[in-house]
């Protein structure tokens, strides 16, 4: 039998009196892309966070190879081989490519005498594991992570991710941010953690980013799960729709543009 990599099964999750998640079942396995849509609030970023070991569940249950876990702390979730790269961060401005790469790798067996930390060879690793994503501007691992562009930071957090041996890579949001060219190197980086055997889930507003590299597709509405289908399955329209909660999303853009069309609303035009 094959057993998913990882499996959600009725995941429940509220904050108090709030209700932000409702019976999430989801599974991804090895060499997969998951990719989790959903529009703003919608759960996303709740849900990666209790994989993540952030959040605790109100209820329900994560599996890891058929057997269940649970996680304290997110220290705890990556030690069973879960990377996440958070929305709106991940990475340190203001520390070197080098050091920033070895951050919070503190001693284990795996990788311990790395950590006591040798600078060049620390560079030399983090250069190394870029260049072999594809990101080969970058050959002085000094340089401050705040000199990298966007797409490059994402590229240092998945590189460290694929180096430090994760099964699972959970990207929150990784192209949001990001020109067209940039977004296409990560989604390529994407693509190759996905060749190494790598579980991938990949959030994103973006229909056509989901599109490039998903194999699965999850669709979350106001905290429930309201779609889950293969690559092929769907219409890129059929899933924007569905992101809309069912409102027919191609229809009121061509309602709007006839509109437009009709009542001439060009941009005022600016006497010299
Ligand atoms: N700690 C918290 N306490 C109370 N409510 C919360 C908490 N964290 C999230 N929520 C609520 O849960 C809902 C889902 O939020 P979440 O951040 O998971 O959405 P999202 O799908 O990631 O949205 P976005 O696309 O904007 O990132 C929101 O209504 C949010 O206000
Ligand atoms: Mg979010």
């Amino acid at each position: 039998m094959n057993i998913p990599l990882l499996r959600l099964s009725n995941i429940n999750k509220s904050f108090g009196p709030i209700d932000v998640l409702f019976d999430i079942s989801l599974e991804v396995h090895r060499g997969e892309v998951l990719c989790l849509l959903g529009d703003n609030g919608a759960g996303k970023s709740t849900l990666i966070r209790i994989l993540s070991g952030v959040h605790r569940p109100t209820s329900g249950k994560m599996e890891i190879d058929g057997k269940e876990v649970t996680f304290e702390s997110p220290r705890e979730a990556s030690e069973h081989g879960i990377a996440t790269v958070h929305q709106f961060g991940g990475t340190f401005p203001l520390m070197s490519i080098g050091r920033s790469f070895f951050v919070g790798a503190e001693p284990t067996k795996r990788w311990g005498p790395l950590t006591v930390l040798d600078r060049r060879r620390a560079n030399e690793i983090a250069v190394r594991e870029m260049r072999q994503l594809g990101i080969t501007r970058i050959d002085d691992g000094d340089r401050l992570v705040g000199g990298l562009s966007g797409g490059e930071r994402q590229a240092l957090a998945i590189a460290r991710a694929v180096h430090f041996g994760a099964n699972v890579l959970i990207l929150d949001e990784p192209t949001a941010a990001l020109g067209v060219k940039e977004a296409a190197q990560v989604l390529r980086i994407v693509l190759q953690a996905r060749q190494k055997g790598i579980a991938v889930i990949f959030i994103t507003h973006n229909v056509v980013h989901a599109l490039t590299v998903g194999s699965h597709f999850a669709v979350l509405i106001r905290g429930a799960k309201a779609a889950d289908f293969r690559k092929g399955e769907k219409s890129r329209e059929e899933i924007t729709d569905l992101m809309a909660g069912g409102e027919h999303m191609a229809e009121l853009e061509a309602e709007l543009e006839s509109h437009m069309a009709m009542h001439d609303h060009r941009p005022p035009q600016i006497e010299a």
